[in-house]
């Protein structure tokens, strides 16, 4: 039975793991139930579909980008993130917005070639074939090219014993563009396995690299001392102690991590939003990390003159705003409705910027009242959840919580009781 189980209809796979004893009656129910996403869109996306995992969808409000202004979308699970990015963002917005310093979009494929015992011969016989390559490259995708995309610069490199690669560097235009660096790759592969390479020398793989080497961007902004104030602290006190937490993570990769984390959330969260591969771009920050000298992905420093403090991220995004999930998945499109259809680039500025404002946003509580107050105050909504508030009672219950700080789920279940009670 189970070998067949990507045969069954999604309501006969959830039975089955109903009556094997994996789901009880409630959660079947639960995953049976209507979901947003078409039931063919479900089982055209995933292997062996059972329903859909709902996430909380929001938009942050106050971006200003590159002069524009745009109510960012965002899906997460962590309450603090959307509140973060807003927060972050309106102070930078009134000190003049967020600015796009740098952006490229180029995907690379691969082909990696083992066997090699005469570097500069492959090199050779590889470089006298680059126009024949290039038509190889065309003919496996040609509607790329009318486009106004394609192949844009070769490359080959050599490794330690007898490797070699030939990189292909692809614009994909407005897609991310996966699976056509892979389709080129392979075709390219098959192309100089038969026609170029030697007796000994072999094609191992040819696949996209996941490195985003040339699918970055760069962005600024610069922060007034007046707009970082709070009640115990100046300005200009907390834009010093800002820059000073952020020297810190490029001295410490414990604290670097924690940071790159804050920055992540918002990232990761326009990502969800708009349809985009979140393992993606994990791989590609990790890459950039790893050849990076310094751990953290942002610089914050302070400019004594000009009574600011200057903010910069440089990040890999290998994004797009067509092709694979995101033209199948209904709220990706309404999220990039809400963007005003972006081009891919103004996209990627539009993501680094909301990491950057969560990074603010994070530091700035860091080394004022702390992270905790926040974060506690937008978490009781879960624990009110968790104490088993349903409808009016969850916000109720988390505006009580709110009163009674440190709150916890003992107190929750006590306070969603009394209310009950009073009713
Ligand atoms: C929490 O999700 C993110 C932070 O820990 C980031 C940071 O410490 O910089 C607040």
């Amino acid at each position: 039975m189970i070998m067949k189980f990507y045969q069954l209809s999604r309501a006969d796979r959830l039975t089955w793991l109903k009556q094997a004893g994996y789901l009880t009656d409630e959660s079947e129910q639960r995953l049976l139930a209507q979901t947003p996403l078409a039931e063919a869109v479900l089982s055209a996306m995933v292997e062996n579909s059972l329903s859909e995992f709902g996430l909380p969808m929001g938009v942050a409000d106050h971006f200003l980008i590159d002069g524009h202004e745009y109510f960012v979308p965002m899906v997460t699970e962590e309450p603090s993130v959307i509140a973060a990015a807003s927060n972050g963002a309106k102070r930078v917005a009134a000190s003049g917005g967020f600015q796009t310093v740098e952006v490229s979009h180029l995907l690379k494929a691969q082909v990696i070639i083992n066997g090699v015992t005469n570097q500069v011969s492959l090199t050779k016989r590889l470089t006298d074939a680059q126009s024949a390559i290039e038509t190889v490259v065309i003919e496996a995708h040609p509607s790329l090219q009318k486009r106004g995309g394609g192949l844009r610069q070769i490359e080959i490199n050599h490794f330690a014993d007898g490797y070699s690669e030939l990189a292909l560097w692809i614009d994909p235009v407005a897609a991310f563009g996966a699976n056509m660096a892979n389709t080129i790759a392979e075709a390219v592969g098959t192309y100089i396995q038969q026609a170029l390479l030697k007796k000994d020398e072999q094609v191992l793989a040819a696949v996209l690299s996941n490195s985003g080497e040339k699918m970055t961007v760069t962005v600024t902004c610069q922060v007034d001392f007046t707009q970082l104030a709070t009640a115990e602290f100046s300005g200009q006190q907390v834009a010093l102690k800002i820059a000073a937490l952020n020297h810190y993570a490029a001295l410490d990769i414990d604290r670097a991590a924690t940071e790159n984390k804050g920055i992540l959330n918002g990232i990761f969260a326009v990502g969800l939003a708009t349809g985009n591969d979140l393992r993606a771009i994990s791989a590609a920050v990790t890459d950039y990390l790893c050849g990076a000298n310094r751990p953290v992905l942002s610089t914050w420093q302070l400019d004594q003159h000009a009574e600011v403090l200057r903010g910069r991220l440089t990040i890999p995004l290998p994004v797009g705003r067509v092709g694979g999930a995101i033209n199948s998945l209904p709220n990706a499109q309404v999220s990039l409705e809400l963007l005003q259809h972006p081009s891919v680039e103004t996209l990627m500025s539009i993501i680094a910027s909301v990491g950057l404002a969560n990074n603010l946003a994070a530091l700035r509580a860091l080394v004022t009242n702390g992270i905790q107050a926040g974060h506690m105050a937008l978490q009781t909504a879960n624990l009110a959840i968790q104490a088993g508030a349903t409808g009016e009672e969850i916000g109720w219950v988390q505006q009580q919580l709110n009163q009674h700080q440190p709150a916890n789920l003992a107190l929750a279940q006590q306070l969603l009781q009394q209310f009950r009670n009073r009713g």
